[in-house]
C-alpha cells in the first residue's frame, strides 16, 4: 500500500485537507491509499524516543513507511523550509531501509511559491537516502485561496496537475514493483 505523509502537526492544517483530497484522487483511480498524519504522532515522537530506536507508540507509523509501496509527501512551507516535525519524523525512521529504493513523490503547499523551497530540500534528503524520486512535483500556490471550507481544491488547473501526478506515480510504482527493483523487493532479497 502507498501512504500519504501529511507533513505537519498544526491543528486544522491545510496539509491534512490536501492529503485527504489526494487520497480521494487515488481512490478514483482504484487505489486505497492511507494517510500518515503527523498530528497523531506529536506525543509518541516526543516520548522517550532515541534516534535509531523505536517505541510502542511510534512502531506502527515506522512500520507503515518501512513496508510501503510508495510515499506521497505533502509538505507545507514554514519559514522558507519544511515543518520541524516532518524532518524530526524522517530522522527517526530506520536507516537505510525506510527510503532506499522506495518510490516517493511530492506535493507542496504554501503562499507565493507553493513550498518550492521545502520540496526541493526534501528532494535532496530523499536523494541522499537513495529513494526513487518521481520527477513531477505539484506546487499549490496561495493554498488558502484554492481550498473551500470542506477541503476541496476548487482550482481546476491544480486539480488536473494532482490527477496527472497520481496517474504517473501509480505507473512508476507498478513498473518498479514489476521488475522487483523497489525497496520491498530489495529488502526481501537481502533476507534470502
Ligand atoms: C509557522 C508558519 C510559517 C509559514 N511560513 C511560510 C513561508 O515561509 N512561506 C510561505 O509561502 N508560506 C508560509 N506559511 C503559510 C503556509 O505555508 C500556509 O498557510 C499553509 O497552509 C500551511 O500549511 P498548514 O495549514 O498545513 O499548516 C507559514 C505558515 C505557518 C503556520
Amino acid at each position: 500500500m502507498k501512504y500519504i505523509i501529511s507533513g505537519t502537526d498544526r491543528p486544522g492544517s491545510n496539509t491534512l485537507k490536501v492529503a485527504k483530497h489526494v487520497q480521494a484522487i487515488y481512490k478514483n483511480l482504484g487505489e486505497h491509499v492511507e494517510i500518515i498524519d503527523l498530528q497523531e504522532m506529536k506525543a509518541p515522537l516526543h516520548e522517550n524516543l532515541q534516534y535509531g530506536t523505536t517505541s510502542d507508540g511510534m512502531k506502527p507509523y515506522m512500520d507503515k513507511v518501512l513496508h510501503s509501496e510508495g510515499l506521497i509527501v505533502i509538505c507545507p512551507e514554514y519559514n522558507g523550509s519544511m515543518p520541524g516535525i516532518l524532518k524530526y519524523f524522517i530522522d527517526h525512521l530506520k536507516y537505510p531501509d525506510s527510503f532506499e529504493f522506495r518510490p516517493v513523490c511530492f506535493v507542496g503547499l504554501g503562499g507565493m511559491f507553493g513550498a518550492l523551497r521545502p520540496v526541493e530540500h526534501l528532494q535532496q534528503i530523499f536523494g541522499y537516502r537513495n529513494a526513487y524520486i518521481y520527477p513531477e512535483r505539484v506546487f499549490l500556490m496561495n493554498v488558502f485561496k484554492i481550498l473551500d471550507a470542506s477541503g476541496v481544491i476548487t482550482d481546476e488547473v491544480c486539480n488536473q496537475l494532482l490527477i496527472k501526478q497520481a496517474k504517473g506515480f501509480k505507473k512508476f510504482t507498478e513498473a518498479l514493483t514489476a521488475f522487483e527493483i523497489d525497496a520491498n523487493a530489495t529488502i526481501a532479497a537481502k533476507k534470502k
